[in-house]
């Protein structure tokens, strides 16, 4: 029997089902349809809140081609809005720069407060004439994006119909629960971050990180003393991922960094690798934890931005370049397959291809997500 939706063979029982088609990841206009759904339709990763760190910090951001400003406001409170002047849609912000007083387009010099009202149209009514009782301007605030900061993370919801994110993650949430920062102590983010450029569509970066199959070939270094087999699998609605038993820790001249506070045993060997869809990868061991943001730039090229925190502010440098290289050096290994996978899309004869019942489960639940996501 033939399958009437394009993506019906994605939702099939994993030993069955097929990937998602070679378009998703080669087709701009399919990619567009999908950014629409599962980029702006979710509570997608746009930033980190580090990247504002005092009132005013202003950071454009654009996110499936949407222009959006993150923001920390005169308060402190981090918002996002669109980057656009509601005069004639010039983008406000074009630099990352800290704002003094109000956000003011370079344009006709429209002001906006920083969170988002229109506060002074110079001469909108004329020459000299500040007001014009014909313009309205109460209704003329800056459109301001739905927004959540979880570790960190400033998450969007663009379309403004996702459910709120504490219910959307509320799996994630609770499974990470030893680590949300009250409990755990703050995230301290350390500015040795990094970004890697990748040829290849944003998802294939999620596939390859959902998996620990390829650790034995991609990261012998790695698979030395955290082996295939000690590897369990995580899979849930709107995350999956893996976690090892044998995460040890890194230690330089009998130095280690210090643990979150009071968590459980499990995590004295455990580490876990989660991709929170659709586009934020974390990882979180007893001494510190990363966000990856996939930043879509068209259909088949990716940012990979890398941030990386601590329990307390860093106090050994000669540590933390050690373990920001470790995590460069292994992000890097990635690329090659990313790369070698979008390529690989052009060939008409490849049909998603296939996963492994054993191994490829968490891939393809992100797959059955996105599907799912389309309507499949
Ligand atoms: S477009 Fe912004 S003030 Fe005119
Ligand atoms: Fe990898």
């Amino acid at each position: 029997m033939k399958d009437l939706h394009p993506l019906a063979g994605v939702r099939r029982p994993l030993g069955e089902a097929t990937g998602l088609p070679n378009a998703h990841y080669v087709d701009p206009e399919v990619h567009a349809d999908e950014a629409r759904a599962v980029l702006l339709g979710t509570w997608a990763g746009l930033a980190v809140a580090a990247q504002v760190p005092e009132p005013g910090d202003a950071v454009p951001v654009t996110l499936a081609g949407v222009p959006l400003l993150l923001l920390r406001d005169r308060d402190g409170q981090v918002r996002v809005f669109q980057n656009v002047c509601r005069h004639r849609g010039m983008i406000l912000v074009a630099a990352p720069r800290r704002i003094e007083g109000a956000i003011r387009c370079p344009y006709h010099s429209w002001c906006y407060s920083t969170k988002g009202r229109l506060v002074a149209t110079p001469h909108v009514g004329g020459p000299g004439r500040n007001v014009d009782e014909r313009l309205d301007r109460s209704d003329l605030n800056l459109a301001e994006v739905r927004s959540h900061v979880w570790r960190d993370v400033v998450f969007v919801n663009v379309d403004g119909t996702a459910p709120p994110f504490a219910q959307a993650q509320a799996a994630l949430i609770e499974r990470w629960a030893e680590f949300e920062e009250d409990r755990a102590g703050a995230l301290h983010h350390d500015g040795r971050s990094f970004t890697l450029e990748v040829a290849g569509n944003w998802k294939l970066a999620v596939e390859n990180y959902c998996e620990s199959y390829h650790l034995p070939w991609v990261h012998p270094g790695l698979n030395s003393y955290s082996r295939l087999e000690d590897h369990y699998h995580i899979e849930h609605g709107d995350h999956s991922g893996q976690g090892t038993r044998v995460y040890r820790q890194l230690e330089v001249d009998g130095a280690r960094f210090p643990d979150f506070a009071g968590l459980s045993d499990k995590w004295d060997t455990a580490a876990e690798y989660v991709a929170v869809y659709p586009n934020v990868l974390m990882g979180v061991h007893r001494d510190h934890a990363y966000a990856i943001l996939l930043m879509p730039d068209g259909h088949d090229r990716t940012l990979e931005h890398v941030h990386v925190y601590y329990p307390a502010p860093v106090a050994d440098a000669t540590l933390a370049d050690r373990n920001a290289a470790l995590w460069k050096g292994v992000f890097e290994e990635d690329v090659f397959v990313v790369e070698g996978m979008q390529a690989g899309r052009h060939a008409p004869g490849f049909d998603g291809g296939r996963f492994s019942p054993a191994m490829d489960g968490p891939t393809h639940a992100f797959h059955d997500w996105i599907a799912r996501r389309m309507g499949a």
